[in-house]
């Protein structure tokens, strides 16, 4: 597998035999308020992303739009908004791990996607294989190898080989309908 970098991703997947919707496609598009709603009707788990910079320094995102996708070889997605504060690190970051939120880490989504500078206050982690920090108490956490990223619209697919993986039972945080919820039924080792 290469290695690919956002930059080249256009000629990559046009190559590929990808197509670019032309304008009238765009013109056709919901209303991005119409569509927030709409697939806030799809309960999803929530995560932290984290990810070093050039320089070693951490860095941290509150992210719902992650997902499995690929068994053999275990890959990993992350979709991040390209206006964020992490986006360009990760566009030259070789790694960042996935961490998933118990429903008793409602307050560390707020810290990851809040404006302060410092996200990591007071915050208990440490390093993980790959150097990227773990969030202590964390449901499950997956450490990938960044071996793709393609653009689309205002986001973009950071695609990883998962290199480590591990998870505790428990409960986890879900987003649903713009709102922190958990699911109606905890499993009974929850209990
Ligand atoms: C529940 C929740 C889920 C989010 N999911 C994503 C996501 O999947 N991708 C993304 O780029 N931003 C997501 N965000 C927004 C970011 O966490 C963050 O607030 C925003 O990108 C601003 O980051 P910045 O201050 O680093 O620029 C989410 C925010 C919340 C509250």
């Amino acid at each position: 597998m290469t290695d690919m970098r956002v930059g080249e991703l256009d000629v990559i997947s046009r190559g590929a035999g990808a197509t670019a919707p032309d304008e009238s496609t765009y013109s056709s598009f919901v209303d991005p308020s119409t569509f927030c709603a709409v697939v806030g009707h799809s309960p999803c788990g929530v995560s932290v992303v984290t990810a070093r910079d050039a320089d070693g320094c951490s860095h941290g995102i509150t992210v719902s739009s992650y997902a499995s996708l690929s068994l053999d070889p275990p890959m990993m997605l992350i979709c991040i908004d390209t206006r964020s504060r992490i986006h360009p690190v990760l566009s030259v970051a070789r790694s960042f791990a996935v961490n998933i939120l118990s429903a008793e880490q409602e307050s560390l989504a707020r810290q990851f996607s809040s404006r302060a500078d410092d996200r990591f206050a007071g915050i208990r982690c440490s390093p993980g294989k790959s150097g990227d920090l773990l969030i202590a108490d964390a449901l499950a956490f997956l450490e990938c190898r960044l071996v793709n990223a393609v653009r689309a619209g205002d986001h973009t697919i950071f695609i990883g080989a998962v290199s480590a993986a591990q998870a505790r039972d428990g409960t986890p945080l879900l987003r649903y309908r713009g709102a922190y919820t958990e699911p109606l039924t905890r499993r009974p080792s929850d209990m």
